[in-house]
């Protein structure tokens, strides 16, 4: 029987006393902040099982996770329609990259970086009735937790320092590969990347992909072959230019967010978040990406 609870403690212990915990993303000025003392830890499994440690139930911006809810929202609505303008290659480059777009005449790698991210954007506002609030409620009911919320403040604030999405954005529409105009995009993308949650909510809500396309409340949402794709970008282009690195030391689907979220899963296993704001030069978080690798190494649990 492995001691789940104290391999937690164990990582959580170590992460604390790291004197270098990363930087916090200060290009969106609200999130430029944040303590980066807060670290947290949340393991959801799919037997009912749950273990936590830390800062677990502390609100913080969901950012890049998003855009793995969107793009499952995405294959709800249009199924393999999405692969005719967004590719499934990892980018091997930032998130924000913008030669590969002019390159590549305006298809996206793949759905997980932002301009990937952002003709998700325009397909959920040309395919939902109220988006915004469509969305919201989306995660909402994955989570069974009707009081996850978007923050405004932090949605203005990217919005405001922007520059790097509306070029992306404008290439894209230069392309013909966004349907929406600029503006009434950006302004969903900024929106679903705001969204507050914390560690535990965040593994409520990706239980479906651990849990066979079955949330918490076991309601179907996605098929297995949703779930398979989804769970297979995860792994190839979760964490940008430091997929590979993620891949070859945690071995587990996953996707990181500049708010200092990760989230990782086992399918038919587990679900794990971990939140701590400092980020690496690749705009993960330092404590989780090495927390994470902790600990599939101590439990010996990943995909390989
Ligand atoms: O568009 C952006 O730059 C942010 N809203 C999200 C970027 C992000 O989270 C990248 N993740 N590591």
């Amino acid at each position: 029987m492995i001691d789940y609870q104290s391999i937690l403690d164990k990582i959580y212990l170590e992460a604390s006393k790291t004197s270098y915990k990363g930087e916090v993303a200060s290009y969106i000025p609200e999130l430029a902040t944040i303590d980066t003392k807060n670290f947290g830890i949340y393991l959801n499994q799919i037997n009912g099982n749950n273990y936590q440690i830390g800062d677990w139930n502390k609100p913080f911006s969901i950012q890049s996770i998003s855009k793995v809810l969107s793009l499952s929202k995405a294959l709800q609505l249009i199924d393999c329609d999405v692969w005719k303008r967004v590719d499934v290659e990892p980018s091997g480059n930032p998130f924000n990259f913008l030669s590969l777009i002019e390159q590549e005449n305006g298809v996206p790698r793949n759905p997980l970086i932002n301009s990937g991210a952002i003709v998700i954007a325009d397909i959920l506002i040309s395919n939902l009735k109220n988006p915004k609030e469509d969305f919201i409620n989306y995660i909402r009911n994955l989570a069974n937790d009707q009081t996850i919320n978007y923050n405004y403040k932090v949605a203005a604030s990217e919005k405001e320092k922007g520059y790097k999405n509306y070029a992306i954005a404008n290439l894209l529409k230069s392309f013909g590969n966004l349907n929406n105009p600029v503006e009434k995009v950006l302004d969903f993308y900024f929106h679903q990347c705001s969204i507050e949650i914390n560690c535990e909510q965040i593994t409520n809500i990706f239980y479906l992909f651990s849990n066979k396309g079955k949330c918490i409340q076991e309601i179907k949402h996605l098929s297995l072959s949703q779930v398979k794709r989804i769970n297979a970008i995860m792994l190839t282009c979760g964490f940008y230019d430091e997929a590979g690195e993620f891949a070859f030391t945690v071995g587990l689907p996953g996707k990181s967010g500049v708010g200092g979220g990760v989230v990782a899963l086992l399918p038919n296993n587990f679900v794990i978040a971990t939140w701590s704001p400092g980020l690496n030069k690749k705009g993960n978080s330092l404590l989780g990406m090495e927390a994470l690798e902790q600990f599939t190494t101590k439990t010996g649990e990943s995909i390989f």
